[in-house]
């Protein structure tokens, strides 16, 4: 069975327990986070506040840790890096703890903590998240939106696994004859949106909701980074540790 929530709000605890739960915030936050973890960061830690942030930075040794994130899409006062994904290099972050509170990203996080697993999916990252899922029978994805409004962005990828799941790449597929009407729905979408490689897909995120945010704020180089689809393997996954 696999069911897509067009937002954290949506997110019944009974369907989620017992499922691997894959969170999308493809502008930016999973995107980011994914490319800090490929970038050799030793673990990352979704907060929901910058007050939380700065406190759980202060219990952690001098220079081990890295603040990140955004409000309002920008850089927070005192925090090493935004919330772009091209921040996140090896030189600057490799080894180190990522704290990091976004607008609606962390919190959708959050939101799918009471599955059996949480994975965090983005375009960059797409492929090695489905063989991820490949195996699993109950599949929860969480698309996180912007201030609770639906955004295209996560839809789409939301439809891109999907359609992955469920199109006979991977052997086990049959077992995903049971998706919700908001998984026919993205799926739907992402088919008909006839995306093919990076060009397209930019073109598609920068007329999206978040794509439009980023632009306004001169940030179309994130959008492209965005749009880098299936050049990761890296998967992050979230686990509740403090
Ligand atoms: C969010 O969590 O809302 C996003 O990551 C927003 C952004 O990157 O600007």
């Amino acid at each position: 069975m696999i069911t897509v929530y067009s937002l954290p709000s949506q997110v019944q605890p009974e369907v989620l327990k017992d499922s691997a739960a894959v969170v999308i915030d493809v502008l930016r936050a999973t995107t980011v986070i994914t490319c800090a973890v490929h970038s050799g960061i030793k673990e990352f830690i979704p907060v929901l506040d910058i007050t939380e942030a700065l406190r759980l930075k202060s219990l952690f040794p001098e220079g081990s840790v890295i603040l990140g994130g955004e409000r309002s899409g920008l850089p927070i006062d005192g925090f090493d890096f935004g919330n772009s994904p091209q921040d996140y290099t090896p030189q600057r972050v490799a080894g180190k703890t990522l704290i990091i509170t976004t607008t609606n990203g962390t919190a959708a996080i959050h939101a799918a903590k009471e599955a059996r697993k949480v994975i965090l999916a983005a375009f960059v990252n797409a492929d090695a998240a489905v063989k991820k899922l490949a195996n699993e029978d109950r599949i929860t994805i969480i698309c996180s939106g912007t201030c609770g409004l639906e955004t295209e962005e996560d839809m789409l990828l939301a439809g891109c696994i999907v359609d992955r799941l469920t199109s006979g790449i991977y052997p086990s597929q049959s077992k995903y004859s049971g998706l919700n009407e908001t998984a026919e729905r993205v799926r739907r979408l992402w088919k008909n949106s006839n995306t093919n490689g990076v060009t397209e897909l930019t073109a598609l995120l920068r007329r999206s909701t978040g794509g439009k945010n980023l632009l306004r704020i001169g940030l179309a180089a994130d959008i492209a980074a965005a749009a880098q689809i299936d050049t990761m393997e890296t998967v992050a996954e979230f686990r509740l540790s403090r």
